[in-house]
């Protein structure tokens, strides 16, 4: 596999697994190398409608958080002068605004913004896509939309908005201007049926989606309604080859260079 038909790199969280998640020392750490194509950083509102870059619903440790600040409180409840004074993972590095990692972002790298809570009630994953009636979805989901794009739209370098729920990717879509990507969490099929509602430039299968038996129609079937791959969370060098054989176009990845064993030690003709 050369360079060119190898899959592009989208950073996950920054490369999550090799820098503190979603923060700025994550972002320039994902930048400084040449194959970074883009850089994936999920998006919330604080109580005052900051859009912050964080994973968890809360600062601290509960059944659903990690607990990988020092703070406490659900950050879309949290002020935001709180929020922007955790830090991460033990380190000095703490909440970022969205605002600050694109600031963060040099020439030549692009933005996976995830539209990740909008700070209202949202349906469980399992109602998050292919919704009867998307409007109150979209509606709910507006507010915060708008104010990640206004910060987008100072931004000009390439932007990919992606999200796990049907309602953030109407509101995309409603404004208008930006390419979107569905995350298609357990169901591919409704998962192309929202990508196909609003024009989605891309699905975001997990791995396990697009390897094994089915890995060949997922791909080709996405590639044939126009649709790029990009597979999330890929961590090792071998899953990362895996997913190139498979044709995916882009690795969601937690580390840097997992593409890069296999292109020096190539397998020899014999196949050994
Ligand atoms: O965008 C792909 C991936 O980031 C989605 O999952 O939980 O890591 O945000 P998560
Ligand atoms: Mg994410």
């Amino acid at each position: 596999m050369d360079a060119d038909s190898a899959p592009r790199v989208i950073a996950h969280r920054g490369f999550a697994g090799a820098a503190p998640e979603n923060t700025v020392p994550a972002v320039e750490y994902a930048c400084q190398h040449d194959e970074t194509d883009m850089v994936e950083v999920d998006a919330v509102p604080t109580a005052d409608g900051t859009v912050v870059c964080f994973h968890d619903p809360q600062l601290h440790e509960t059944d659903d958080s990690r607990g990988i600040t020092d703070a406490d409180g659900t950050v879309w409840e949290t002020a935001t002068d709180t929020v922007l004074d955790a830090r991460v993972l033990g380190t000095h590095a703490t909440v970022p605004t969205l605002d600050a990692v694109l600031a963060a972002i040099p020439e030549g790298v692009g933005v996976n913004v995830e539209l990740k809570h909008p700070g209202r009630a949202v349906a469980p994953f399992a109602d998050a896509l292919a919704l009867a009636d998307p409007t109150p979805a979209r509606e709910r989901w507006q507010p915060f939309v708008a104010d990640v794009l206004a910060l987008l739209d100072d931004f000009d370098r390439r932007v990919l908005l992606s999200s796990f729920y049907e309602g953030a990717l109407a509101a995309v879509d409603a404004a208008g201007g930006y390419p979107v990507a569905v995350i298609t969490g357990e169901s591919i099929t409704d998962g192309l049926t929202t990508a196909a509602r609003y024009d989605a430039a891309a699905i975001h299968p997990h791995w396990h989606h697009v390897s094994g038996a089915t890995e060949r129609t997922v791909v080709e079937t996405a590639h044939e309604r126009g649709l790029a791959v990009n597979a999330w969370t890929v961590d090792t060098w071998h899953r990362a080859a895996a997913l190139a054989d498979a044709g995916v176009d882009g690795v969601i990845a937690d580390y840097p260079e997992l593409g890069a064993w296999r292109d020096r030690h190539p397998a020899a003709d014999d196949g050994r």
